[in-house]
């Protein structure tokens, strides 16, 4: 059986990189001749995140798909930019924002979902936490609220995150062709996949660099799908340090390192 091969990046910041570093990025994934490309968040920031994409999409001609991060809403809101992502999808086919019931068929068996995500303050020690993102001031719908308000509003993205996935895993799996199901997100959705310096994030990050509300969905949902021998492999990303963790049988969690200024393919998946 011939083996499609799909390379995987996060945390690219593309905002953050000259032309040149564009070009060199952009030939190392033309000679790997794959089938795609899978981004799991963290692409640019939200007034250059398309032109981005566009660029990029020209440059390696195969398909894109991709979840947003946390700084591809910078300087604008979440909503905005996911709704400028479906019309953007319209008129450049090749760039698929997964979520919304995206189901994309990898080969006869493997399939790719995906969800933004987002982190919902559960894991580690939010209450006693000063830990300041730049989230909380360059995101419309972080801004403006005390602590207190925004775990709220974390809480909620995450719910809503794990709700559309979800739905999609749910429609997944009752296709008993369905062997293996890719599932691509920003956040950590387990506090063991926060990596960061080979150690699991400290209770102060962890709140902002994990999420537990998704991290459950998925192990919930899928369990009698992996009983029954069937694999979740779950992509992420944000912590920008590498590490694997087993969240119970059948299922691996990824987190991909980045470095600002120098995008790298994390990882080639041979399917
Ligand atoms: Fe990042
Ligand atoms: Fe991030």
């Amino acid at each position: 059986m011939n083996h499609k091969k799909y390379l995987w990046c996060s945390d690219i910041h593309l905002n953050c990189i000259r032309s040149h570093v564009l070009d060199y990025f952009c030939n190392y994934i033309n000679k790997q001749k794959a089938q795609g490309l899978i981004i799991t968040g963290d692409i640019s920031e939200a007034n250059n995140v398309f032109y981005d994409l566009l660029e990029l999409e020209q440059k390696i001609k195969i398909p894109i798909y991709y979840v947003f991060g946390n700084h591809d809403f910078y300087c604008s809101s979440i909503k905005r930019v996911r709704r400028t992502a479906a019309s953007f999808h319209l008129t450049n086919s090749n760039c698929i924002h997964l979520g919304s019931n995206d189901v994309i068929n990898l080969n006869q068996n493997t399939v790719l979902i995906g969800d933004d995500g987002w982190y919902d303050g559960l894991n580690g020690d939010y209450n006693n936490s000063d830990v300041q993102l730049n989230d909380f001031f360059y995101i419309d719908e972080l801004s403006h609220l005390s602590k207190f308000e925004r775990k709220k509003v974390l809480e909620s993205l995450t719910q809503d995150s794990a709700d559309r996935l979800n739905e999609t895993l749910k429609a997944v799996i009752k296709d008993s062709k369905v062997k293996k199901i890719i599932i691509a997100t920003h956040v950590p959705p387990f506090h063991g996949a926060a990596w960061y310096n080979d150690c699991i994030s400290e209770p102060f990050y962890a709140p902002f660099f994990s999420n537990r509300i998704i991290g459950e969905t998925i192990m919930n949902t899928t369990k009698e799908f992996r009983e029954n021998d069937g694999k979740i492999q779950i992509l992420c990303g944000h912590t920008h340090w590498s590490g694997k963790m087993y969240p119970g049988m059948n299922a691996e969690c990824l987190t991909a390192s980045a470095e600002y200024g120098n995008p790298r393919i994390y990882l080639t998946l041979e399917i």
